[in-house]
């Protein structure tokens, strides 16, 4: 990359929400407008990572309005159904208190101090979408997430393993499984999973391997190919 192209970057990126007043509040808010807000602002701790922590009262993700099975298919699955999610009422309940200052506090409990208080119109589209809080249509420019599957076995031997990354060219969350004879491997966030599947008892011959995913907005599935099962 010229370094001229990586200075338009930096400016672009300078230039981005959350900087001055430019960014308007829209009149009615739906998760597409506030999802990137959480995402920008809540999700290093509210993201997959919160189905994850011990804390009783963090289970709150905000990566997902919902998971339905209608959306998402069989990588529905793969959502620790403990979790509660950012469509459900105690989430747009709590939000809504959460980012303004309660009982004369002077700071709003989220995102916890030391983190800067959120841009204004952040806020009110937080508050907005709070009080009605609709998932509506995907971005027009959605686009599904993918898969990327390494060290995938011609033949494999009483257990079948190999590589699955997945990810959402947007930055949108992305849930999914693989599936084999019959069996799914669940993957609950983005990124890298060592798969496996205890292949033993499998009858011998030619198993379709195929990956559900799900961003929230649609899912995706793909023929990920035969794997030969030699036991
Ligand atoms: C630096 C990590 C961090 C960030 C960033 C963060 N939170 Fe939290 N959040 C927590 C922790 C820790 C808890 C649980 C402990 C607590 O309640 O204080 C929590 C709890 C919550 C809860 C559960 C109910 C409650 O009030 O206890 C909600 C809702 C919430 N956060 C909303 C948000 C929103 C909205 C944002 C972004 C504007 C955000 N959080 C940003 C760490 C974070």
């Amino acid at each position: 990359m010229s370094p001229r192209s990586s200075l338009f970057i930096l400016l672009g990126l300078l230039a981005g929400p959350g900087c001055g007043s430019g960014a308007s509040v829209p009149a009615n808010p739906t998760w597409a407008d506030v999802e990137p807000i959480l995402r920008g602002e809540c999700n290093s701790c509210h993201g997959w990572t919160a189905g994850e922590m011990a804390n009783p009262a963090y289970p709150f993700r905000f990566d997902f309005y919902d998971v339905t099975a209608a959306v998402c298919g069989h990588a529905a699955l793969a959502m620790d159904p403990t979790v509660t999610l950012a469509g459900s009422p105690a989430s747009s309940i709590q939000i809504s208190a959460d980012v303004v200052p309660q009982g004369g506090a002077k700071w709003p409990r989220m995102p916890p101090q030391p983190s800067p208080a959120l841009p204004d119109f952040e806020v009110q589209t937080l508050k907005l979408w709070a009080g009605q809080p609709v998932k509506g249509p995907p971005p027009t420019t959605n686009r599904p997430p993918t898969v990327e599957v390494s060290q995938l076995p011609f033949l494999a031997k009483g257990q079948l393993a190999f590589t699955a990354i997945i990810d959402d060219p947007d930055g949108d969350s992305v849930i999914g499984v693989i599936e084999a004879n019959g069996f799914a491997f669940p993957m609950n966030r983005p990124g890298s999973f060592a798969v496996n599947f205890d292949a033993s008892q499998w009858p011998p011959g030619p198993v379709d391997v195929q990956a559900v995913l799900c961003d929230g907005w649609v899912s995706a599935t793909y023929d990920i190919g035969p794997v030969q099962i030699q036991n």
